[in-house]
């Protein structure tokens, strides 16, 4: 028989010697910077470890002819200009011990000597109260020149023809398409992980992203759009010196194959396989099959137990205790995927998520970082009092807190008053609820739509004089696709010419509203909602909406008694069919607290 071998290792041999400085930075810059993404990553964790509260990145040509990034931070003092380009050279980290305990995004020293080593490389720089700054240019790694410049505070950083110097490199670049979306989506991540920081991103001269300083749930909201934002349940857990604050799409809002699910750890955005385990177990039971979850992870740790050093573009962490950050993450978000349809609790921090006026109490006075000095290199911990700033918890979807510590007096039955003429103020034993007029009907009519489908066909309302309505091409196309949902519902229409209808009767719900008017309005969400609901789903709710009671409108006590009562008949008494919320409880402790009663 015969024995095949293997072809011999080839192994070179020859005298050692060690490589010259330029070339090692090349082949550093190999794992530090992959792309034209890389680079961007580099340069924006440097502007937020000065402390800069408004970051702008610039690029061109996919990245590749040039990328600028402007911050507002602490800038460089001249004397340590020169030093950066040198490997190894930075001021974030001084001794072993403070490698145990990292508290800001840069700490190797490596970013920048890679960068400038594969390209052309500009930095312009000054401290805020200095009166010049410095300007230094440098091609391949080797410095030009270093000199005085009028600058603004700050620092920016230009790289251009990125790879210039490394043919083999460049010749692995991605599309153009697909660099500026990584770009984005690179930008994105840090916008979720740094709310209170302004960025802005412009390709080809393009504004891509623009975001003021914000809170999180702002930012949240500004970021996957105001309608998901009422899609995302908030979950908030915490330990001894550790926190975790999620933002996880409700398993029912759900229709991706793919995950998509952020990390956050310590603020830094990572991929984490350990993480992504335990959130899709943790959503498993909750999805129809062939659905992904979504979610937002927000991880604070003490620093010493978070390992940041274990990856070439700093891209993933390792946990001291993974064990132990994998229950915690799984079991929290099962309890809030489980516990949904509480009565959302007031809290002394809860901003309105969509309010975008700033206010001053949820914005930081300092950024992070070194320069931002809210985060001292002796801490092990990340500063928790600042996160509660930037990451006050509670949004009115968010699941309640733990139960009262205060006794709760007894209470006779309910009492009602209406506020502004558009909220219900009810005292429920020793707790104060207060009820949307507008979103509380809509939940109730719904379900009471629904359920009368399910029994009879609705019954409709004769109008005195019917009316009739003409309709775009689009509109009648809606219309005729769902003719049989409205005649379910109570509505008695026809043809009547080339698009326009008569309308004879209407839904008894809806005899206060203009016919005509409901109809076009129901067509409409018809139209935009068809990919997330079926029909007649979408009509109820469509009708729901527009029968309710509305904001504005005067209520007698027996009305709000009535409402009250229905709303918490119905099956699920805590959001109208568009996901909004119906009641927020105001806890007698939160009252208490704010009066200074100990609780
Ligand atoms: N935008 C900036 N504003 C202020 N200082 C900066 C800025 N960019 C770089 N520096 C200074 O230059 C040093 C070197 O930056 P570089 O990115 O190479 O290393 P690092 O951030 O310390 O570590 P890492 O390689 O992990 O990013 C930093 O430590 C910091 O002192
Ligand atoms: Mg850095």
């Amino acid at each position: 028989m015969e024995i095949k071998t293997l072809p011999a290792y080839q192994i070179s041999t020859g005298k050692v010697a060690k490589l010259p400085e330029g070339l090692i930075n090349q082949i550093a810059a190999g794992e530090v910077v992959e792309r034209p993404a890389s680079v961007v990553k580099e340069l924006l964790e440097n502007a937020l470890d000065a402390g800069a509260t408004e970051i702008t990145v610039e690029a061109e040509g996919a990245g590749q002819h040039k990328i600028k990034v402007t911050d507002n931070g602490s800038g460089i003092p001249a004397e340590d200009v020169p030093i950066i380009l040198e490997r190894h050279a930075t001021s974030k980290l001084k001794s072993a011990e403070e490698l145990e305990q990292i508290a800001t995004l840069g700490f190797r020293g490596e970013a920048i000597p890679s960068i400038a080593s594969v390209s052309y490389f500009e930095l312009e720089t000054k401290i805020k109260n200095e009166r010049i700054g410095t300007r230094l240019l440098a091609e391949g790694g080797k410095i030009l020149k270093v000199e005085p410049a009028g600058t603004a505070g700050g620092t920016q950083v230009t790289v251009e023809r990125l790879f210039f110097n490394t043919p083999a490199r460049k010749k692995f670049q991605k599309s153009a398409v697909s660099e500026n979306r990584q770009m984005t989506a690179l930008l994105e991540q840090y916008a979720f992980a740094f709310p209170e920081i302004g960025f802005e991103l412009v390709l080809d001269g393009k504004k891509i992203l623009k975001t003021p300083g914000q809170n999180l749930f702002e930012r949240v909201s500004e970021l996957v759009g105001e309608e998901r934002y009422w899609d995302l349940e908030l979950l908030e857990s915490k330990k001894e010196n550790s926190q975790l604050i999620a933002f996880l799409k409700k398993p029912e809002k759900i229709t991706a194959a793919r995950p998509q699910l952020y990390f956050f750890i310590n603020r830094r955005p990572v991929q984490s396989k350990l993480l992504h385990h335990a959130a899709t177990s943790a959503y498993r039971d909750f999805l129809e099959h062939g659905r992904s979850p979504y979610a937002l992870i927000y991880l604070f740790l003490p620093y010493t137990e978070v390992d940041v050093n274990v990856h070439p573009a700093k891209a993933e962490v390792r946990f001291a205790n993974e064990r132990a950050v994998y229950d915690w993450t799984y079991h929290a978000i099962r309890k809030a995927l489980s516990n949904r349809g509480q009565v959302p609790v007031w809290s002394s921090a809860a901003p309105n998520p969509l309010n975008t006026g700033s206010s001053p109490a949820l914005y930081p006075e300092q950024g992070r970082g070194i320069a931002g000095g809210t985060s001292s290199p002796n801490s092990s911990m990340p500063d928790l009092s600042y996160q509660q700033k930037v990451f006050p918890f509670q949004h009115p979807a968010g699941v309640g807190s733990p139960g009262e510590t205060m006794p709760t007096p007894s209470y006779p039955s309910p009492i009602f008053w209406q506020f502004a003429d558009v909220y219900i103020l009810a005292q429920v034993k020793g707790k104060l609820l207060l009820i949307d007029q507008h979103t509380a009907h809509e939940r109730v009519l719904y379900e009471k739509i629904l359920k009368s489908l399910g029994e009879h066909r609705a019954e409709s309302q004769e109008l005195l004089f019917p009316e009739t309505l003409e309709l775009s091409p689009s509109e009648f196309q809606a219309f005729s696709e769902n003719q049989n949902f409205f005649e379910v519902f109570g509505f008695d229409i026809s043809p009547f010419g080339d698009r326009t209808l008569l309308i004879r009767g209407t839904p008894p719900l809806a005899q206060k509203k203009n016919p005509a008017k409901l109809l076009r309005e129901i067509l409409d969400d018809l139209e935009t909602d068809k990919k997330d609901l079926e029909p007649a789903k979408i009509v109820a709710r469509s009708l729901a909406c527009h029968s309710a009671m509305r904001a504005g409108e005067k209520l007698t006590i027996a009305e709000m008694e009535n409402l009250f009562d229905l709303l918490f008949a119905a099956e699920n008494p805590y959001n109208c069919p568009h996901g909004r919320p119906t009641i927020i409880e105001l806890p007698l402790s939160e009252i208490h607290r704010r009066f200074g009663r100990p609780v």
